[in-house]
């Protein structure tokens, strides 16, 4: 067994210790290879999906006033940039020196980085391939204060307790005097909410099945993708939408050399993505270090953006 574990990455140990794990989960992270990250594009423009349109419009909105708050100049350093699409909307409005963009998805963002340093001649690009909840080094040479930007609302597959640990440990990467710029999705109407995570045409299903894609072809699995199907809920004592994949009738595979069976109806967990009042953004900036500078959401309150002001360390009383 400990051979097979030094044999395998990150993703195949992820892989066969969530599917031994009752019930089987793997973590949202894996679903970004780069058909995946191809995938997510393709969902950021579907009519069901209103995070991507709905924060574009927030940023281009309130960049001015976003800027008054984290200064011009400095470095950004995005979490999780994917195509960065968003981000030459904060750039125009900072102007800073440097853009670090953070993504695991590596072979994605490079095209990503390189397609912003083409348009952004005056900025320097750092690409940082990686898994943004491992402690991060920023390049010696880049010179603060850094504006973190987590777009998107990724913070949100992160369970409260991870998110807060997550947001402790970007306010440790960009030091004191920094900012963060982050979209957090907003509670709403169920119905809405299980449409954008279950479009009509099929993209987020195929985003989910992808998952088992990839483990067939980076970790020699044998599954019958077809017998697994998308399934979306809303849980609302826990406040988030629960992606899984549900084996439609008994089945049998081979992953990373391990064999498993799941029953009909039993379900691969794939993504948590939390939603959150305004009270409890302010909860989550505070428990983990940030001070609520700002926040802003649209004429009806689909989704928020928020800048927040790094709290400098201090001891308790
Ligand atoms: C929901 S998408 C958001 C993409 C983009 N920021 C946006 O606003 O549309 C999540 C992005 O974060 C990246 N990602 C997810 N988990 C990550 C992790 N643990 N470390 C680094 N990148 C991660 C994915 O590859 C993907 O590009």
């Amino acid at each position: 067994m400990s051979q097979l574990m030094n044999a395998l990455d990150d993703f195949g140990l992820a892989v066969v210790d969530g599917l031994r794990q009752s019930p089987k989960t793997i973590a949202a992270r894996f679903f970004y290879d780069q058909r995946g990250s191809e995938l997510f594009e393709e969902i950021t423009r579907l009519p069901e999906y209103y995070p991507t349109r709905t924060e574009t419009a927030l940023l281009r909105a309130h960049a001015d006033d976003i800027a008054r708050l984290t200064g011009q100049g400095g470095a950004v350093v995005e979490f999780g940039s994917g195509s960065s699409a968003k981000t030459p909307i904060l750039l125009r409005a900072i102007r800073p020196t440097a853009y670090l963009p953070i993504d695991i998805s590596a072979d994605f963002l490079d095209l990503s980085a390189e397609a912003l340093a083409a348009a952004h001649p005056d900025i320097e690009v750092f690409p940082i391939a990686g898994d943004f909840t491992d402690p991060i080094r920023l390049p010696d040479d880049v010179d603060g204060p850094f504006v973190g930007f987590f777009p998107g609302s990724t913070i949100g597959n992160f369970a409260p307790q991870a998110a807060v640990d997550l947001l402790r440990s970007f306010r440790a990467t960009l030091g004191s005097g920094a900012t963060l710029v982050i979209g957090i999705d907003t509670r709403k109407n169920p119905r809405l909410l299980e449409a954008a995570y279950d479009d009509a045409a099929g993209v987020t299903a195929a985003f989910n099945r992808n998952l088992l894609h990839r483990m067939n072809r980076e970790l020699d699995g044998s599954i019958d993708v077809d017998a697994f199907e998308h399934r979306v809920a809303w849980h609302d004592g826990l406040g988030r939408i629960e992606m899984h994949l549900e084996a439609r009738e008994d089945t049998e595979f081979r992953v990373a050399g391990q064999r498993f069976a799941m029953r009909k109806g039993e379900t691969i967990h794939t993504e948590n993505s939390y939603k959150y009042t305004p009270e409890e953004t302010r909860l989550l900036a505070r428990a983990s270090g940030w001070e609520p500078l700002a926040m802003w959401t649209d004429a009806d309150a689909m989704f928020s953006l928020h800048v927040w002001h790094a709290v400098a360390a201090h001891k308790e009383p």
